[in-house]
């Protein structure tokens, strides 16, 4: 089990090499139009609908509709997403409706409006509220259960730490591995389920998927449940953690 979590760090660290080198080659040659990303982002462009008529008018993200935040998060991780929906690498299997959106874009629209997304700040007030969640008949799960799975993983059952990939709280580690703290309630325990049941499989070597299917149901509410609020600051470093601009590495 040990030697199962080494590889699985060992293969994210590779990929995490890899990706990078390939985001900065690409950095080289291109420019991105943040005020067209604006503009997508809040009126929408031909037959793709504004993105905050889903993702908010802050990119907050909702939980009753299951869409997720995109303020503030990974502007490579967004980029990639957005081709793997237009290339059909990645399935809106929630609202069916990211794969026609990503396609309605060029590749340089989806740059922008990811560099858009990334510029926005998190706002505080807009995360996941668990109490209304569970009040409205959610099962929310334990944050403390889920806190003790994100900074040391399962022993047990060989899941690893979500932070030793994620970073600190899940608070993303550029370029590869995405925000997942403040990140929707209800978009982080779908997205478990869906790499756990293969129906999402756009992940880097099948990272995600592998850990996904050692957690068991209440593993992936609490997990979630820790996540949905855990903060990107830690006690001894009051200093924001690397802020994800676009090409500042
Ligand atoms: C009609 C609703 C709707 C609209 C409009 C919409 N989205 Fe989405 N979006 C979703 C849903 C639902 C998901 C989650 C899909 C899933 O569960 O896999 C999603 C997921 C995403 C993701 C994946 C994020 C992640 O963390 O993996 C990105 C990126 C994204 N949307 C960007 C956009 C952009 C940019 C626009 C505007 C051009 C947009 N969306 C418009 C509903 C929408
Ligand atoms: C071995 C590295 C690794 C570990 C450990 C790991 N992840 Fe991930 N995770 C990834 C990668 C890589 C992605 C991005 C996949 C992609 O490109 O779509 C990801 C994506 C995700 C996403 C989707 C985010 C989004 O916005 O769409 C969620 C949710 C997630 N991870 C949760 C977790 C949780 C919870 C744990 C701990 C139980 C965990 N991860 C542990 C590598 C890892």
């Amino acid at each position: 089990m040990q030697r199962s979590i080494f590889k699985l760090l060992t293969t994210s660290l590779g990929a995490a090499a890899m990706v990078g080198a390939s985001a900065v080659s690409m950095a080289a040659g291109i420019s991105v139009n943040v005020a067209n990303g604006q503009k997508i982002f809040n009126e929408g462009k031909g037959d793709v609908p504004a993105c905050t008529s889903c993702h908010g008018a802050e990119g907050m993200g909702d939980d009753a509709m299951g869409t997720p935040r995109l303020a503030g998060q990974v502007y490579q991780f967004l980029v990639k997403q957005l081709e793997d929906f237009a290339t059909d690498k990645r399935q809106d299997t929630t609202m069916f409706v990211m794969n026609a959106n990503a396609k309605g874009l060029t590749p340089q629209d989806r740059m922008d409006v990811a560099a858009y997304a990334n510029s926005l700040a998190v706002s505080g007030s807009k995360l996941s509220n668990l109490k209304e969640l569970s009040d409205s008949g959610t099962q929310v799960g334990q944050t403390h259960l889920g806190k003790a799975i994100v900074n040391y993983g399962l022993l047990d059952k060989g899941v690893p730490a979500c932070a030793s990939c994620h970073g600190y709280n899940g608070r993303g580690t550029d370029p590869v591995y995405p925000n997942i703290n403040q990140q929707k309630f209800t978009y982080l325990v779908n997205q478990l389920k869906k790499w756990r049941d293969g129906s999402r499989a756009n992940d880097p070597m099948g990272q995600m998927q592998a850990v996904a299917r050692k957690l068991s149901d209440d593993d992936i509410l609490n997990a979630a449940a820790y996540l949905s609020g855990a903060s990107p600051l830690t006690m001894g470093n009051p200093r924001a953690p690397a802020e994800h601009k676009p090409f500042d590495h």
